[in-house]
């Protein structure tokens, strides 16, 4: 489990990655995310996740031009979006990411959605991109367990990241240990439920005993739950406030009160629903 804001974990191909990091869902206004991701380099985020869909890795990629941080003090998430998937189309879509974030190297790209048709000649890209070492680990997102146990049948680079909607209405328990089983790494999407499920009069009362706010009560319970998390905030006080949860530690009966929130309720549609759709939500 993280000890502090700072820590790493070790992916399955020995590259380390920040535990915690920023979410860039969302930010398309240029102002905003800059001010966004100023706080959030003042405030110690080294890691940031962004997906050529969310489109701003341009405004990223300025941001990390000018706020005169050294390319080993960041570490970058991309992602294909759908449209672009195939062996070809995501290669061309790797360096259009690459030249809007103006980097030569990106340190995790994912696969964004499971995508029937395009399935294989899809990870097939990223193993060449990541053997030509232009990127540093290749991963996936909203894959489920029978997504991977396709993938591993044709896979000479297996994920090192799983990136997943996970936070206490819908937690995801059971991917989690498979993902643990397959060591591959667990990353929540989403991991405060967008907003609704931080009204929990179980998670305010929870946070009143170590003066923390549920936002804090839930990122918390992540971390013990050895889930790596990338929170979004386009609120400098908030972006902060997400990063101060190293100092209390939720008792057994706490963690048990989350897990019970359960309600298997996702905030976007299940994996094999939204991949057929040309315009899915995340
Ligand atoms: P805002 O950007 O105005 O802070 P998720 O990361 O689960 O997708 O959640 C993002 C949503 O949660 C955004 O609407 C964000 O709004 C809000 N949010 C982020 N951090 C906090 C917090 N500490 N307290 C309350 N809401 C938060």
């Amino acid at each position: 489990m993280a000890k502090s804001f700072s820590d790493d974990i070790v992916l399955n191909n020995g590259v380390s990655m920040p535990v915690h990091g920023f979410g860039a869902y969302k930010i398309i206004d240029e102002n905003e995310l800059r001010n966004s991701l100023e706080t959030a380099v003042d405030a110690g985020y080294r890691l940031f996740d962004t997906a050529t869909f969310y489109r701003n890795e341009a405004s990223i990629g300025q941001f990390f031009q000018s706020a005169g941080l050294k390319r080993d003090e960041f570490f970058v998430t991309t992602k294909v979006w759908n449209t672009d998937q195939g062996y070809d189309k995501t290669q061309k879509a790797f360096e259009n990411s690459l030249k809007k974030l103006q980097l030569d190297q990106i340190d995790l790209y994912l696969v964004h959605w499971p995508k029937q048709e395009t399935f294989f000649e899809t990870w097939k890209a990223l193993e060449k991109l990541y053997d030509e070492g232009l990127i540093r680990a290749i991963g996936v997102s909203n894959f489920e367990a029978h997504h991977l146990d396709r993938l591993s049948t044709k896979a000479n680079v297996l994920p090192a990241v799983d990136q997943i909607e996970t936070h206490p209405y819908f937690p995801n328990h059971l991917l989690h240990d498979y993902l643990e089983k397959l060591h591959i790494a667990h990353q929540a999407w989403s991991p405060l439920g967008r907003g609704p499920v931080l009204e929990e009069n179980e998670l305010k009362k929870i946070g009143q005993r170590y003066n923390k706010t549920a936002a804090q009560v839930v990122l918390r319970w992540h971390i013990q739950n050895q889930v790596a998390i990338i929170p979004k905030s386009e609120n400098p006080k908030r972006i902060r406030e997400n990063a101060d949860i190293y100092d209390f530690e939720l008792t057994r009966e706490e963690m048990i009160v989350i897990n019970n929130l359960n309600r298997g309720e996702r905030v976007s549609n299940a994996p094999d629903v939204i991949y057929v759709r040309t315009e899915p939500e995340n």
